[in-house]
């Protein structure tokens, strides 16, 4: 039975992947901030752990907790939008923190959780279009831009460094999603954008590995 750890699985997309994997017959370790919060994924079927993504210092304990476990697939999901960050109301420290949780988080768990993963093993990060150069045509939301287009290249750069030991890395663009985060006019379900996500990951080929894909399938322009 495969292992997918996923961050940030309390709701929204996390949720979802971990309800799609767990129907799927995959060990499913999920992992929330709040014991409270962790109902869901637990009663889905999921083994649930606390972990914050701004709490550096907590990642190296976890790992330690989860040792003797292969993950086969890690998804790096847990996000947060920002506060005050259109142009005229910048908010420095909110600004920090989504660097936190969205960029850094991600690298963190990686480095803590490296002798944990599988030969062969794949990391995805929940990323966005909103961290594309390319598609960046409207404005605002600097925070969350920043934080999604610097961590696909800490995604492009973990390919590079953990090729040898044969973990294929990727960044996922979910299309835009009806959760919290996408809010309500968003055009898609988290079902559809986590089933889409689930057929990129599960046709990966180690020759992928630094891709940035959308939940179609679709490459995303850097
Ligand atoms: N929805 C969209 O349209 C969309 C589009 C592009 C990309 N994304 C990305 O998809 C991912 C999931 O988003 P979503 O739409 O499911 O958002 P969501 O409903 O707002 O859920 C965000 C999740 O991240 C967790 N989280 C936030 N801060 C955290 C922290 N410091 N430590 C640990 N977990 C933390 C939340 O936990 P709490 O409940 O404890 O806050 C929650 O589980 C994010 O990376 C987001 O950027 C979403």
């Amino acid at each position: 039975m495969p292992t997918v750890l996923i961050t940030g699985a309390n709701r929204g997309l996390g949720l979802e992947f971990v309800r799609q994997y767990q129907a799927d017959g995959w060990r499913v370790l999920a992992t929330v901030r709040d014991a409270a919060k962790g109902k869901a994924a637990a009663g889905a079927g999921a083994e649930v752990h606390l972990l914050d993504m701004t709490d550096g210092s907590a990642m190296a304990a976890f790992a330690g907790r989860l040792d003797g476990i292969a993950i086969d697939l890690l998804v790096c999901n847990a996000g947060y939008y920002g506060d005050r960050q259109s142009l005229g109301e910048i908010d420095g420290e909110d600004f920090m923190r989504v660097m936190r949780i969205n960029a850094l988080g991600p690298l963190l768990l990686v480095e803590a959780l490296r002798p944990r993963l599988a030969k062969g093993a794949t990391i995805a990060v929940v990323s966005s279009k909103m961290g594309s150069m390319a598609e960046t045509t409207s404005g605002g939301s600097y925070a969350y831009r920043a934080s999604k287009a610097a961590v696909n290249m800490v995604v492009k750069t973990l390919s590079v460094d953990l090729k040898a030991q044969g973990v294929t890395v990727v960044a996922l663009s979910p299309g835009w999603v009806r959760t919290d985060m996408g809010g309500p006019s968003a055009p898609l379900a988290p079902p559809e954008a986590v089933a889409g996500m689930r057929r990129v990951l599960a046709g990966l080929t180690p020759a992928d590995t630094g891709a940035f894909r959308h939940y179609d399938g679709r490459p995303v322009p850097w």
